[in-house]
């Protein structure tokens, strides 16, 4: 019999190398090294075993000739998914959803399954029975008629039932627990799950159904399995929010088919995920009167508006190092804007501990955010209020100037229906609006960090 034939796989970016080494070359990281047997693909994959039909070959076409309608997009009964997927699903697309244990990535999709009515969708799950699937989609409310559920890993059996159901949606739970025989790895191992993923890659793609892929999540928040997966896939999403917190948020970390700056909101209930359509009002503490150390921004995620809250606290540091700590916030871009904050208003922030929070559990990349943040800071350190009514949308430059950010316009809007009275600005590159074009709110041009400290605390 011949030798079995084995590699070397790293489990954290999937390299592949024929002796095992101790440090990775491609990703760096150590002992990451695991041995897993290759069998070479004999003959044909699972899926074309279960059509037997021929295999067509693929010519070159001149690019002019390629017609556009291709890109078939699906609306799904969640506002938030279509919107991070770019305005729906797109046939034969194939989107890899991944998220920490417990998030609801499978709520999420359960939901998904049984509120798409008009469509006939098979959701697989390895990873719990029918009956608690049953269960969990009681809770959630289930209104389909079409929504078959199988409980099944192994990927032929699989393709065997799909080829006789004929789905046109396919949701699997979780890419981790497949395996296919055409392999001899062990299930969850990188070449099982890289198989399996491209198995229903190219059944997706012959047969144009939508196909959805749950995967887990590591420590360090890398989707477990290889990175090829992502480069495999057309589309994927992150799943994220703090546990005990009710927000969720999804995002696109990789779309083929539109932006990745979108961002989708939920809050997790009794009875699964709820669309959160206003997140600036939800995210937002309501408060009566206004304490100190807060300061509420308008950011953009991707098209959209949002009003958060940044707080700050700034107390003296009892040991020796004064301490910052952030949540939601990068902690290099805060320990800038304190350097600015020392420089240019002469602050003395040195000696004291500064902790900063962006409430809702939400992280925050738009460096529009920035003004609150310094608003929050020196509000807390001086103990006095910014008022409520009040919100901030400007970058921080190094030499305290306030810079521009995009879509002002867009931000005011969101700001005046709110019912804020005033919003900060840079006063750079900002044309004048016209007459009556925001008469529900003041514009506050600024132009430097000691003007907005003269404004509000001077
Ligand atoms: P789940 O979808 O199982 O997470 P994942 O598949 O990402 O591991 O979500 C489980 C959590 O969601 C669990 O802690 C209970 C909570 N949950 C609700 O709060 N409301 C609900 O309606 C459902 C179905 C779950
Ligand atoms: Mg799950």
């Amino acid at each position: 019999m011949a030798k079995a034939k084995t590699t070397f796989f790293c489990q954290n970016c999937g390299a592949q190398s024929g002796k095992w080494i101790g440090r990775c070359p491609s990703c760096n990281e150590w002992n990451t090294y695991v041995e897993e047997l290759v069998e070479p693909a004999a003959g044909k994959s699972d899926w074309e075993k279960a059509n037997d039909k021929d295999n067509r070959k693929a010519s070159p076409v001149l690019i002019g000739d390629i017609s556009l309608a291709g890109e078939a997009r699906l609306q799904l009964p969640d506002a938030e998914l279509n919107r991070v997927l770019g305005g729906g699903v797109v046939a034969g697309s194939i989107t890899l959803l991944g998220g920490e244990p417990g998030i609801g990535k499978s709520t999420l999709l359960l939901q998904l399954a049984v509120r798409l009515t008009q469509l006939k969708v098979l959701y697989i799950s390895g990873e719990e029975s029918a009956q608690q699937i049953r269960m969990r989609a009681e809770r959630i409310g289930f209104k389909s008629i079409h929504c078959y559920i199988l409980t099944e890993t192994s990927v032929q059996n699989i393709f065997h039932q799909i080829s006789r159901l004929g789905p046109e949606m396919v949701i699997i739970d979780s890419v981790q627990t497949l395996h296919t025989s055409s392999i001899e790895a062990s299930p969850g191992s990188i070449s099982q799950i890289r198989e399996c993923t491209a198995q229903f890659l190219r059944y997706a793609k012959e047969t144009g159904v939508p196909v959805f892929l749950i995967g887990h999540i590591t420590k360090d928040g890398a989707i477990a399995g290889p990175k090829v997966l992502e480069h495999m896939v057309d589309t994927v999403l992150q799943f994220e929010g703090d546990r005990h917190h009710i927000y969720r948020i999804l995002r696109a970390l990789k779309n083929r088919f539109g932006s990745t700056a979108e961002l989708g909101i939920y809050e997790m209930q009794g009875a699964g995920l709820a669309e959160v359509e206003n997140p600036s009002e939800v995210l937002i503490s309501q408060k009566e009167e206004s304490l100190s150390g807060s300061a509420i921004a308008c950011t953009m995620e991707g098209l959209r508006p949002m009003l958060i809250e940044a707080q700050a606290l700034v107390s003296s540091a009892v040991y020796g190092t004064p301490q910052r700590s952030s949540t939601g916030f990068d902690l290099r871009r805060l320990s800038m804007l304190l350097a600015v904050l020392e420089k240019r208003c002469g602050f003395k922030l040195g000696a004291k501990d500064v902790f900063l929070n962006i409430t809702g559990g939400i992280r925050v990349e738009d460096p529009a955010i920035d003004l609150a943040v310094i608003c929050a800071v020196l509000s807390s350190s001086e103990d006095i209020p910014v008022s409520h009514r009040y919100c901030f949308a400007g970058e921080v430059g190094l030499s305290g100037e306030i810079r521009p950010v995009n879509r002002i316009e867009q931000r005011i809007r969101e700001a005046e229906k709110l019912g804020f009275e005033k919003i900060f600005c840079s006063r750079y590159k900002m044309k004048p609006f016209e007459k009556g074009r925001f008469d529900g709110i003041e514009i506050i041009p600024v132009g430097k960090v000691e003007e907005v400290f003269a404004l509000l605390f001077g």
